[in-house]
């Protein structure tokens, strides 16, 4: 048995969470959940977004399932996830864009996986008001953390066989900074038999709407990393979809891209998938791969029926109807 942290989180969290606890007791996945919450639920009640007794179940568990949290935009708290990221130096963001079901999608061949560096870029938050007419945030970009990432992009690549690594950068206009990153890139390419692709961010975009498919491992910064993960999630199903996990050298954060989705929190309408799948990569993570893969076949059965769909994928079912539907699926022994 493994004790995992559970960080429900805000908005949707909850909801999902309690779908995709039932979901793992019903396949027997050999996790005990130990839930400390965080973020904005938590603030009201305690006064703090990150609770103490959250460090200390992270630093005593190394793993945690987390369900969104809501960040204030432009003014008041920090957001908790890059605050645990910069924390626990959860330098890889991980985000599988490959569709977890047959739903009506433009393109049929999309299978990418995402690497997105999570500590530094404009993340960093040094952000500095100049003026009631200026601000400046500063771009930090280091040897160190680009060739961790890069790195781990590649091992990926090369341990999963996969054709390639794109790395995505704007070095044409950020040459110091994206200039950096892409060097390091160029230098890693060389331990490795792998092609490596360079594509400009604008021109990514652009590519991973007309033809998804020429692309397999992809590496990049943090801001674009997080942009084109949410362009992704856009190709196969939406935010609902995507799941994605936070690792550092001895710690792992498994979390959905999606965030606390306010405009449909409390009203038993949000998708769990992204989170069950998250759960899954989990799974695969401790040794669990056959109860994921188990996981995986129900979500991809349920949701390949237009009848058994949650809203966001132009279905009509609630979130506990959905989770009705996958408990009868996984029903089975694994
Ligand atoms: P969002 O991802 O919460 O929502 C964008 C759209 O997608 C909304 O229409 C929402 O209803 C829909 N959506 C998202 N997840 C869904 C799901 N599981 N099922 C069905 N529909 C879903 O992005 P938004 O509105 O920009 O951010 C809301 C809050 O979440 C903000 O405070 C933001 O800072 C936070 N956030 C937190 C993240 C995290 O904790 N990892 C990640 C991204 C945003």
């Amino acid at each position: 048995m493994k004790t995992v942290t559970l960080i429900a989180g805000d908005g949707i969290g909850p909801e999902i969470a309690e779908a995709v606890k039932e979901i793992l007791s019903a396949v027997d996945a050999p996790i005990v959940f130990e839930e400390v919450n965080a973020g904005s639920t938590v603030f009201e009640k305690e006064g703090s977004y990150l609770p103490d007794a959250l460090f200390r179940s992270l630093e005593k568990n190394k793993l945690a399932l987390k369900g969104p949290i809501t960040t204030p935009i432009g003014h008041g708290f920090r957001s908790v996830n890059v605050e645990l990221r910069k924390k626990y130096d959860l330098y890889q963001n991980i985000r599988p864009i490959c569709p977890a079901a047959k739903l009506p999608m433009k393109f049929d061949d999309v299978d990418m996986v995402l690497f997105r560096e999570n500590t530094e870029d404009l993340y960093a938050g040094v952000e500095k008001i100049i003026s009631d007419d200026e601000a400046h945030s500063i771009k930090i970009i280091t040897r160190e953390k680009s060739e961790r990432i890069i790195r781990a992009a590649f091992e990926y690549a090369a341990g999963f066989h996969r054709r390639s690594v794109t790395v995505v950068t704007k070095a044409n206009i950020m040459k110091a900074t994206d200039g950096l990153f892409l060097d390091v890139a160029r230098e890693v390419a060389k331990d490795y038999d792998i092609p490596m692709k360079e594509i400009l961010v604008d021109n990514m975009a652009m590519q991973m709407v007309m033809n998804p498919g020429q692309f397999d491992v992809v590496v990049t910064e943090n801001l674009y990393g997080d942009i084109l993960s949410d362009l992704g999630a856009g190709l196969i199903g939406g935010l609902g979809m995507i799941p994605g996990v936070n690792k550092g050298r001895d710690m792992a954060i498994y979390e959905s891209v999606h965030g606390s989705a306010p405009d449909i929190a409390g009203k038993g309408l949000a998708n769990p998938t992204a989170m069950l799948l998250s759960a899954c990569l989990l799974l695969d993570d401790i040794g669990e791969r056959e109860k994921a893969d188990h996981i995986r076949r129900a979500v991809d059965d349920v949701l390949s029926n237009p009848a058994t769909r949650t809203r966001d994928l132009g279905g009509s079912l609630t979130t506990k109807e959905y989770t009705q539907a996958l408990l009868e699926k996984v029903g089975g022994s694994c």
